[in-house]
């Protein structure tokens, strides 16, 4: 009798051991979802606090936005590159050296004069451009896409030869474009490099991806 009461004493104890275990494994569920809920809600705070701290220009380039350039230290003779919509934009101010150049290259090159559709009517001009000295182009082969290098300066010092004029070269099938994104005749490249929609907001404030105040 007495050997059966602790027995059955024995079993209320580990039952009680059973629940309490049930008990702290349920509690440490909890603390997991808890953790998990504030480590997702810290997630989402440090998103928004990312966003939040964006400049306003670089959330407009994430949204693909018109981008607006500050020209005043771009000299004669300097190229910077922008981005637009995930593209390289290359502002070149031009030399009238560089400008004169572009009298040379119009026998040389496949659609001088811009006429395929493809142009803003701005860009159907010997020089391609709003204003002759800033040259505004999409850095971007018409062949396959891979980016041109910039071989600006004339001559043997380009490693294109003494005849060179300036330009880019696409090193990826060999296409040429002079000073003004004219594509070369006999290269790879269809068509003149992408000029894309500007407008000039004053005398040195650019404007990438937005023409509409010119029409
Ligand atoms: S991608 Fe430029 S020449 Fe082919």
């Amino acid at each position: 009798m007495l050997q059966l009461i602790r027995s059955a004493e024995g079993l209320s104890r580990g039952e009680k051991s059973l629940s309490s275990e049930k008990s702290v494994n349920e509690q440490r569920r909890m603390l997991v979802v808890s953790t998990g809920a504030v480590g997702a809600a810290g997630a989402l705070a440090a998103v928004s606090t990312l966003l939040m701290s964006m400049a306003p220009s670089e959330r407009a380039k994430a949204a693909g936005a018109p981008v607006e350039v500050d020209l005043a230290k771009l000299e004669p003779g300097m190229l910077i590159t922008e981005e637009w919509r995930g593209k390289p934009v290359w502002i070149l101010h031009r030399t009238d050296d560089m400008l004169s150049k572009l009298g040379e290259t119009k026998d040389l090159v496949s659609d001088p004069d811009s006429k395929l559709p493809m142009q803003p009517e701005y860009a159907t001009n010997v020089e391609r451009s709003i204003k002759p000295e800033y040259l505004v182009l999409v850095g971007i082969c018409t062949h396959l896409g891979c980016s041109p290098t910039q071989k600006l300066e004339a001559g043997e010092a380009s490693g294109l030869g003494a005849d060179w004029s300036g330009g880019f070269f696409c090193p990826c099938h060999g296409s040429k474009f002079d000073l003004a994104g004219r594509v070369y005749k006999g290269v790879p490249a269809p068509a003149n490099l992408e000029v894309p929609p500007h407008q000039f907001l004053s005398d040195s404030r650019l404007l990438i991806g937005d023409d509409a105040a010119r029409s």
